[in-house]
């Protein structure tokens, strides 16, 4: 198997492709990326027959921005047999994967698929048979062994391949499955939820997203990320000239200043979490995310990089290499994460976590 497969946004295959290309060349792995506009995936078929494996074990998944799942993948299957859909499937795994732990009939994210996706789920049982059969698949489900995915792009017509546990995304289709609370204030709730989802560690939520954290939500109203917040008991300054949900207001944990995002400083020292969801230009809320951090007002930030027309994968590198040098030059050692989440549309959303600082005086953060 020589190919990756990668899961994206529909609309944003090139700045898939661009992604895959340039950080696959900086793993030696080289190529080209296949790309069909609007279909929701990427294909990047490496010149070398062992690169496929080598790059899904070598580039971090949690590097990638545009991508939403990391597969490698043997040759389209094409004409699949009504009669007997299992069998050419089984055979292309048997002899690559063993005891893989999970099995995902899965398609991509666009609205032709739909229809698509019912005839997977009832196709994922005969397969699960036939599978642990060959012994392609353990006899129970491992979070610890490869994952087997089987990617329909059109009825009878498939890509078949795996991806590795400690370097994929745990959700079927790469989409974290979360239902809106009826009590929030508003849809963009979502957003922050999955990011919590897509970069907190689950077993680290309760140290990372716990009660009585302090936060800052820059641009707040009405309040559906000051909501994830509250509902994990963090008290929080809420930064907007609009108004907030007065139900937020009404739990006493919200603090509302209407103040300019930019301008605003935290009067504490106590600030562990900062977001942003203030709509502006990339250049400027990815230039005050790195003065929060550099200056130490914050230990963690969420925000959102707004995307321009054209030339997007740049845009967001350029802002994250200029935040990262910004961190460099303030001493400041930090992870940096971005991702275009299923509930961002035109925009990614970045994390960064000050995991300690160089400068003398300030206090070392593990
Ligand atoms: C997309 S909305 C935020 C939605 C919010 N995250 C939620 O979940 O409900 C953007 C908000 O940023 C605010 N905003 C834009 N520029 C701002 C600035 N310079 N200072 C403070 N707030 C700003 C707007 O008033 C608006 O309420």
């Amino acid at each position: 198997m020589n190919k990756i497969l990668l899961y994206c946004r529909q609309g944003f295959e090139k700045e898939c492709a661009a992604e895959i290309s340039a950080k696959a060349a900086e793993h030696q792995a080289f190529g080209f990326a296949r790309v069909k506009e609007d279909s929701g995936y990427v294909l990047y078929e490496c010149y070398q027959d062992d690169d496929a494996e080598k790059l899904i074990k070598t580039l971090p998944f949690s590097q990638l921005i545009f991508c939403r799942q990391m597969v490698v993948v043997g040759e389209l299957l094409r004409d699949l047999p009504p009669e007997d859909r299992v069998s050419p499937v089984t055979g292309m795994l048997t002899g690559v994967v063993e005891k893989a732990g999970e099995l995902r009939v899965e398609v991509p994210d666009t609205n032709e698929s739909k229809e698509l996706l019912k005839f997977c789920r009832k196709f994922t049982v005969p397969l699960r048979a036939s599978l642990r059969a060959a012994g392609v698949l353990l006899n129970y489900e491992s979070a610890k062994r490869p994952v087997v995915h089987v990617f329909f792009i059109a009825p009878g017509c498939c890509y078949v391949g795996y991806s590795l546990p400690e370097n994929n995304s745990t959700f079927f289709m790469g989409i974290p499955r979360l239902k809106f609370p009826s009590d929030a204030p508003s849809r963009s709730t979502l957003k922050l939820e999955e990011a919590f989802h897509v970069f907190i560690p689950a077993d680290e939520w309760e140290e990372r997203l716990g009660s009585g954290l302090y936060a800052v939500d820059l641009g707040a109203c009405p309040g559906g990320w000051t909501y994830q917040l509250v509902k994990r008991s963090m008290m929080v300054h809420a930064v907007d000239n609009g108004p907030m949900a007065p139900s937020l207001m009404d739990t006493g944990q919200v603090f509302h200043h209407r103040e300019d995002g930019f301008r605003y400083r935290p009067a504490r020292t106590n600030i562990y979490w900062l977001v942003c969801d203030m709509v502006e230009k990339p250049v400027r809320v990815a230039n005050l995310m790195a003065d929060w951090l550099v200056n130490g007002w914050c230990r963690e930030a969420i925000f959102n990089l707004k995307l321009p027309m054209k030339k997007r994968y740049e845009e967001v590198s350029q802002n994250l290499a200029m935040i990262d040098e910004k961190l460099k030059a303030g001493g400041v050692n930090a992870q940096i994460q971005a991702r275009q989440l299923y509930h961002d549309r035109e925009e990614v959303t970045v994390h960064i976590r000050r995991i300690w600082s160089a400068t003398p005086g300030r206090r070392d953060e593990r």
